[in-house]
């Protein structure tokens, strides 16, 4: 039974011929996020590949995965080295590294990009991540912002196209939102769902809305705090303890800015902001501009909104 979120959405396009399994998975990034997807798929029991144009991105991918799959593994067996090290093996055992997209999607029953967020080389991937692969191959994005209306523009076959949409660090948060345009098929929607309970997930299922369901609401937020902070109604440490004491959250909006990357967010508002310029809630920060425009970009860099060692 979809959800009624999701039922609207439905036009009744479904194949004729169910999709195969899940079995190999191919995730084209090998960033934060493709890392962290390409690790919880991998330890679901399925064959993953990373492809990612630059090998030192691949390498850092490999040493990052790994390093997480410690902290997994020492919580898990914390009094037996041996199981850690089984584990870790397990999983990387699991995990190819690949330059080559055309060969790495060759054999993928599910494509998931997490790649730069520009449209148009998104658009050029695709068309050619859908030549290269098989005809029930899934293809979806791992956008944060953009519509898969767009992204998906150049796709014959749009109807196993769709949106997986993960959260950072991916080992560690619970969600995944599943999302589907108006041409995604019932049975794409339902292979996707049951993919993300299988890498442990909870899903939602969103419509092809800007920032899905969470974006949607946490990146306006982060932008109010700015604003707060701008009008100098109270310091950034003091926004960031009234928000984790007083809302619960687990890392105040300032903090989470700089956790999330502070390129991300001006990337995601300034999208927002010029396709919808009379909306209040995407308006830019100066603030934000100016940290960006000198490289503090957060904790990547080592300064955002605070100073990292
Ligand atoms: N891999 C494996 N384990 C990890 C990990 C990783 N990458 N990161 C953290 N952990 C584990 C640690 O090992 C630790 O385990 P332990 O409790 O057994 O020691 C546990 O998580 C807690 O980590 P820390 O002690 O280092 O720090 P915190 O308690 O502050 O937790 C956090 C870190 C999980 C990141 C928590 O602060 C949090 O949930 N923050 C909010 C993150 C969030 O909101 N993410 C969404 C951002 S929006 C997004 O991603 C969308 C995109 O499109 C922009």
């Amino acid at each position: 039974m979809l959800s009624s979120t999701c039922t609207a959405a439905v036009r009744g396009l479904s194949t004729t011929a169910q999709l195969s399994k899940i079995n190999n998975v191919t995730v084209i990034g090998a960033g934060l996020m493709g890392s962290g997807i390409a690790q919880v798929s991998a330890n679901a029991k399925l064959n993953v590949v990373v492809v990612d144009s630059n090998q030192s991105a691949l390498d850092k991918a490999q040493k990052g995965i790994e390093s997480s799959l410690q902290r997994v593994a020492k919580k898990k067996h914390a009094d037996d080295a041996k199981a850690q090290t089984a584990l870790v093996s397990s999983v990387l055992d699991r995990i190819k590294m690949s330059t080559n997209m055309s060969d790495s999607v060759k054999d993928a029953d599910l494509v998931i990009e997490a790649i730069v967020e520009n449209i148009d080389i998104k658009r050029k991937l695709f068309a050619e991540v859908e030549a290269a692969a098989k005809p029930t191959t899934l293809i979806t994005t791992n956008t944060s912002s953009l519509r898969l209306a767009d992204i998906g523009l150049n796709l014959k076959d749009k109807t196993r196209f769709g949106g997986l949409h993960f959260f950072n660090p991916v080992p560690m948060m619970k969600l995944l939102e599943v999302v589907r345009h108006n041409d995604t098929s019932d049975d794409t929607f339902q292979k996707l769902m049951e993919y993300g309970k299988a890498v442990g997930k909870t899903t939602v299922a969103c419509k092809d809305t800007p920032g899905f369901i969470v974006n949607r609401l946490l990146v306006p937020y982060m932008f109010e705090a700015l604003r707060l902070y701008e009008r100098g109604d109270a310091s950034m440490p003091d926004i960031d303890v009234a928000m984790k004491l007083g809302a619960g959250y687990p890392m105040g909006p300032f903090e989470l800015s700089d956790y999330v990357g502070l390129d991300t967010c001006k990337f995601i508002m300034d999208g927002w902001h010029k396709q919808y310029p009379d909306e209040v809630a995407f308006k830019p920060s100066p603030l934000l501009d100016s940290l960006v425009d000198a490289g503090k970009t957060g904790r990547k860099s080592g300064e955002g909104f605070y100073k990292y060692k």
